[in-house]
């Protein structure tokens, strides 16, 4: 992400400014090309052949390089040179000059000649910090555009404790790199995701269950990722594992279980995909000790689960888009259109048991997807799970705000 990214660091004189060489560091092992420009009172607190050693480039700090030689250090150039100007740590003295327009040193010209983003991470004792004064100016400079690293709170190096510490080099590296994130189309998205089978236990070791993997609504939680969502997978027992930082997986055996972890996640989705394949009924008596062989036959009662797609997709509010799937041994088209009324979704995705390599357990699969709004049917031919799952992805993209 920050692969070749032009980045300034400005470094101010504080105590903080050794943090300044962990984040110069974390910045050049991300790939990024960093130069450093330092006020020449950073230089008290850290030299520059530390930060010109880590950053791989000469610090600067003068507007002459080499005056004999009439060469200088273009402020205007470096200020158009950079993607993103990070100054940090930023003092009270530094961003009181970046607020008023004052520009005496190099920084400060940079400053203003820059057009990329800037960040300001500022770093002063308690009292400084919080001085009218100084809220005034970070107030002003937000105003102007830049983007403000709150100080954070801990032991000072006065010895007081407050607000005041510089952000922590990681926290401004993860800040760095969530501005750079490409603009994905389901950035900022929240999808609830329901996988797998699930479980109805008769007795304490058997239950009621069907074939189904999980390895479809996985390959969407994957995908949608990819495409910038995050995802909340309430998935039954299956023998898949999910590591991907933007996936919560919420692990559940029952249909009641997933019904209820869906409604926590509902509210707050923008788009839920119903891929779990819920048991429709479930033994109304649970046992809970072993049921004992015997010579007479078993009856078993059973009742209906609730249907947690339906449930949640009558319910839904404007911005949410709902998407089912229907597995089918007969009249496909007919019982998926009557399902995607009956459960008021969006989009539904239907796979046919008489289509060879598809459905459960499989690792392929070959759906036809079709839209509410328009009742239009598209139809993909045998394909990957993870390729299908890209399609599928697609097609909500392209009719989430149709
Ligand atoms: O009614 P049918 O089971 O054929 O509908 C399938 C769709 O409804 C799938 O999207 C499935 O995940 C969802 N469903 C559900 N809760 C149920 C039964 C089905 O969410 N109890």
């Amino acid at each position: 992400m920050l692969k070749s990214k032009k980045i300034i660091i400005g470094i101010c004189g504080s105590i903080a400014a050794y943090k300044a060489a962990f984040l110069v560091r974390l910045l050049v092992k991300e790939g990024a090309e960093v130069r450093v420009i330092m006020t020449s009172s950073a230089k008290q607190f850290i030299t520059p052949l530390t930060l010109a050693t880590l950053s791989k480039n000469e610090v600067l700090s003068e507007f002459t390089a080499n005056a004999e030689q009439g060469v200088w250090n273009n402020h205007v150039a470096l200020g158009l040179w950079a993607d993103l100007i990070l100054v940090a740590p930023a003092s009270a003295h530094t961003l009181a000059r970046f607020s008023q327009g004052i520009c005496n040193d190099l920084l400060t010209a940079v400053y203003l000649s820059a057009r990329c983003p800037i960040m300001l991470a500022p770093a002063m004792d308690l009292d400084m910090y919080l001085h009218p004064s100084t809220q005034a100016n970070l107030q002003k400079l937000r105003d102007y555009g830049n983007i403000i690293i709150d100080a954070a709170s801990g032991e000072l190096a006065s010895g007081l404790s407050g607000v005041g510490r510089m952000a922590e080099p990681e926290d401004i590296l993860q800040k760095l790199k969530h501005y750079f994130l490409p603009d994905l189309p389901l950035k900022q998205k929240r999808v609830l995701l329901t996988a797998g089978p699930t479980q109805e236990a008769i007795d304490p070791v058997r239950f009621i269950s069907n074939a189904s993997s999980g390895k479809m609504g996985y390959a969407l939680a994957h995908t949608l990722t990819e495409y910038g969502a995050t995802v909340y997978l309430i998935s039954g027992p299956t023998h898949l594992t999910m590591e991907n930082d933007k996936v919560t997986l919420i692990s559940v055996r029952s249909a009641q279980e997933m019904f209820e972890a869906a409604e926590q996640y509902f509210e707050t989705c923008d788009i839920a995909i119903f891929a779990a394949a819920v048991s429709d009924y479930t033994p109304v008596k649970k046992h809970t000790k072993k049921i004992k062989k015997s010579t007479e036959d078993l009856h078993l009662e059973l009742s209906k689960t609730p249907d947690i797609a339906k449930s949640l997709s009558t319910r839904k509010g404007k911005h949410q888009f709902t998407v089912g799937f229907a597995l089918e041994t007969h009249d496909e088209e007919k019982n998926a259109n009557k399902k995607i009324r009956e459960k008021n979704l969006d989009m539904i995705v239907l796979n046919s048991l008489n289509d060879q390599g598809a459905g459960f357990g499989y690792d392929t699969n070959k759906v036809k997807v079709i839209l509410a709004h328009s009742a239009e049917i598209k139809t993909f031919p045998l394909k990957s799970k993870q390729e299908v799952a890209k399609d599928i992805v697609q097609l909500i993209i392209d009719n989430y705000h149709a």
